[in-house]
């Protein structure tokens, strides 16, 4: 989802250090922030001009140092606790005093996040949604520590870049994904025990509740492995068997079936 933050962080004036684990991430990222502005421009959202001017004030590295000097810093890698922890770890020992964190986790607690830096009460949740340029939510999760300014000033961020933040307290999952999640997980365990085919599943979704895409094929927009870790969060953080992860899922993503990314989940492409 980095790039898509980074792109609507660009259109709307600000400056952005990104940073990933590589060279070669980097410039797949710099590629898809290229490709969605001159998408701006086709649409009339920007001048070329603009286009221009926007990418003039992004720098990549794969050196954290470039964030150091962030007023906000947004961290946007893989659904795992312990990967998120140590790149906080590491960005709190170099950020400069004042900054605001913010984890665009999609279900791990932000209070427990929070917790490995030094200042949890600048810290906060940030979660935006696929794809970023286009939907309009950002969930606001403040974490146990979180100070009302921190919220405030992220709230104020959201909406410069036209987002809806919406506040929702720290539970696994927050809303978003404690609702969409279990529905993804039961369509999934519908074509497991031969309900229906995932065309028909989506069909349902689709023509009987104006979904714009099916479960499944959101699933496979999202990353079946992204699903299968939030599903993880869900059922470890309430110990609720209603979570449990359906096992045509952990099957998939065991099989490295992780959707439009791999080219092949529930559909191939
Ligand atoms: N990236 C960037 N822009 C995209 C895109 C993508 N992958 N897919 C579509 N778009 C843009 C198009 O360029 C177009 O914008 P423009 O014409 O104004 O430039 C606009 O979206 C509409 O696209 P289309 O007319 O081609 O297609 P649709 O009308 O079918 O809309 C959709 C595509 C917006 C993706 C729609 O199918 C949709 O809303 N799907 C559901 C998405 C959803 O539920 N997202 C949430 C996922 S959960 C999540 O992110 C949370 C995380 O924690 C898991």
């Amino acid at each position: 989802m980095g790039h898509g933050i980074v792109q609507v962080l660009l259109r709307h004036g600000y400056s952005v250090a990104l940073s990933d684990a590589s060279e070669s991430f980097l410039a797949k990222g710099r590629g898809r922030i290229e490709k969605g502005l001159a998408r701006d421009v086709e649409k009339s959202r920007l001048t070329a001009e603009q286009r221009d001017e926007a990418l003039a004030r992004l720098t990549t590295s794969t050196s954290l140092d470039s964030v150091a000097a962030a007023d906000f810093i947004i961290e946007a890698i893989t659904e795992n606790f312990d990967a998120k922890a140590s790149v906080w770890r590491e960005l709190d020992a170099r950020a400069k005093p004042g900054v605001i964190f913010a984890s665009n986790t999609s279900s791990i607690s932000i209070t427990r996040l929070a917790a490995v830096t030094r200042r949890p009460a600048q810290f906060l949740g940030l979660h935006f949604f696929n794809p970023v340029p286009v939907m309009k939510l950002v969930e606001i999760v403040p974490g146990l520590e979180t100070l009302p300014d921190t919220v405030d000033r992220s709230e104020k961020l959201a909406l410069s870049l036209e987002k809806t933040p919406v506040r929702v307290n720290d539970f696994p999952g927050f809303i978003s994904n404690r609702v969409l999640m279990p529905m993804i997980n039961e369509a999934i365990y519908a074509v497991m025990e031969g309900v229906a085919e995932p065309q028909a599943v989506d069909a349902v979704m689709k023509l009987g509740m104006n979904h714009p895409m099916g479960p499944l094929e959101l699933a496979d927009f999202i990353g079946l492995d992204v699903c299968l870790d939030i599903m993880k969060v869900l059922y470890e953080g309430f110990h609720d068997s209603k979570y449990r992860p359906c096992p045509l899922l952990e099957k998939m993503v065991a099989a490295g079936r992780l959707g439009r990314k791999t080219g092949r989940g529930f559909y191939s492409y």
